[in-house]
């Protein structure tokens, strides 16, 4: 790596604040002057010993200048600043990356996901079922055009949403299926679109954390109606912020491209001549700046993706043989992984009762940083505010907006677990060496064969 990507710890911590996973990450960058293990005494290093990984890991996000600021800054000359050319090439190419017909980019994944539900009628009085497991924005979507988000389990092994517990959650008023390929990893796609087929539902996929992932070697975002992605900064495809949606339905995205752009005539979408704004849209454009550095970080994103998947099924085989550490489980055919973060499940019991903090601690003592992940979104206080809210209370009925009722339907204790005993590591360690993988592995095997000492700290 060169010199320019390194950053002192408190940077990286204070410009990689992780909207995405609701978590700030601290990257260890100490400066190596031991190669660690050389001088490992095989004490934990929480507990004084010499910490097992002196090196640094890559930073987040990567900018070439030599290769990556010739086009932005032909942009910024230009001063065609507002969406044009360049937010099309984006489009146009991140289409075809995915394998989808056409794409629609926009300022952020939240509202790619609020436009596509809305722009395919999903509103008040609707339901949409969504995991627990995710970021809040993909509940935050579901609300925002007014439809309930009823909560199904998530299957701890992989993850992502129990597909044997979608069917109880239908009822007459089910309209859509909000699938969330968290982590990068993808969600029984296969067996969703079968529910949905025989529901008549809606699918809408949440890749938002999910680039490049694949099913049968088909990507994710390409089984539903549409698949809505997110450019976030802390994303495998940094760009600040920005979103997408994909879809093959072209009626749909002249709809939605319609809606982006204050609900002016698009495509099929049109009126009258001179009919003006055909529908209530809004204003989602992303930029041609935006598009331009968009553009250069989708040139490395295949080579990433790819050594993210060598480097994370390394990494898989090591420590799944420490007891108590149980890395995810991929749903039936998946082909590649988007990565975003590397997820494992953490059995204090198997620790001497060492708790979750007290392991991410010791981790971080010995240069290796990660961090414990989302807490419960279906017990969140928001959702009690939805309830009582003017609209809500206008679309659905008062035994709808009954909280402790909502509470008691959108139970999922295998999610409550699983929030407790999550772990992540952070996309940019996948981009180390192979034996770099070697250092994260042996940093949970010293702590694991020193958990009694360490919990007595
Ligand atoms: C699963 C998931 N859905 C939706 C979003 C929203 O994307 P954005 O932050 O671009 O609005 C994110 C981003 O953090 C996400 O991780």
């Amino acid at each position: 790596m060169s010199e320019k990507n390194n950053y002192s710890r408190r940077k990286f911590v204070k410009q990689n604040t992780i909207a995405g996973v609701g978590a700030a990450v601290a990257m260890s960058v100490t400066p190596s002057v031991f190669a660690g293990c050389a001088a490992d005494t095989g004490i934990p290093a929480i507990l004084g010993g010499t910490k097992i990984r002196t090196g640094e890991w890559p930073s987040w996000p990567l900018w070439d200048p030599a290769a990556d600021e010739e086009q932005v800054i032909r942009v910024l000359r230009s001063g065609v600043w507002s969406r044009a050319e360049m937010v099309t090439r984006f489009e146009e190419t991140w289409a075809e990356l995915i394998g989808s017909r056409r794409c629609l980019a926009v300022v952020n994944g939240t509202n790619a996901l609020i436009t596509a539900l809305a722009q395919s009628d999903i509103g008040g009085g609707d339901e949409v079922i969504v995991p627990p497991y995710t970021f809040i924005a993909t509940v935050i979507a579901v609300l925002q055009t007014g439809a309930m988000p009823v909560f199904v389990d998530t299957d701890p092994e992989t993850f992502q949403i129990d597909v044997n517990k979608i069917e109880e959650k239908i009822t007459p008023r089910t309209r859509a299926i909000l699938p969330v390929h968290i982590l990068g990893l993808p969600a029984d796609m296969k067996r969703i679109m079968t529910i949905a087929r025989k529901h008549n539902l809606v699918v809408i996929e949440d890749a938002c954390q999910a680039w490049l992932a694949e099913i049968d070697r088909r990507k994710v975002g390409t089984f539903g109606k549409a698949g809505c992605f997110s450019f976030q900064n802390s994303k495998n495809i940094p760009i600040g912020e920005g979103g997408a949606i994909v879809s093959d339905d072209d009626e749909f995205m002249d709809r939605c491209y319609s809606y982006h752009n204050y609900g002016n005539p698009y495509g099929s979408h049109v009126g009258t001549i001179s009919s003006g704004t055909l529908i209530a849209g809004t204003k989602q454009r992303l930029t041609e700046y935006q598009a331009a550095i968009g553009l250069a970080q989708l040139q490395r994103l295949e080579e990433q993706t790819e050594k993210r998947n060598r480097n994370a099924a390394y990494l898989r085989s090591e420590i799944r043989r420490i007891p108590g550490i149980l890395p995810y489980k991929l749903t039936p055919g998946v082909t590649r992984c988007a990565f975003h973060l590397f997820p494992f499940r953490y059995r204090k019991e198997e620790f001497s009762g060492l708790s979750r903090e007290q392991f991410l601690k010791a981790l971080d003592a010995e240069g290796i940083p990660a961090m414990s992940g989302y807490t419960p979104l279906n017990k969140m206080p928001y959702m009690k505010n939805v309830l009582e809210s003017k609209n809500f209370r206008l679309m659905y009925t008062p035994e709808m907006l009954d909280y402790d009722k909502y509470m008691d339907n959108n139970q999922c204790p295998e999610n409550d677990r699983l929030c407790e005993e999550a772990v992540w590591l952070f996309h940019p360690l996948l981009l180390a060496e192979k034996k770099d993988m070697d250092d994260i592995a042996d940093a949970i095997w010293r702590i694991s064969r020193n958990a009694d000492k360490i919990k007595n700290l």
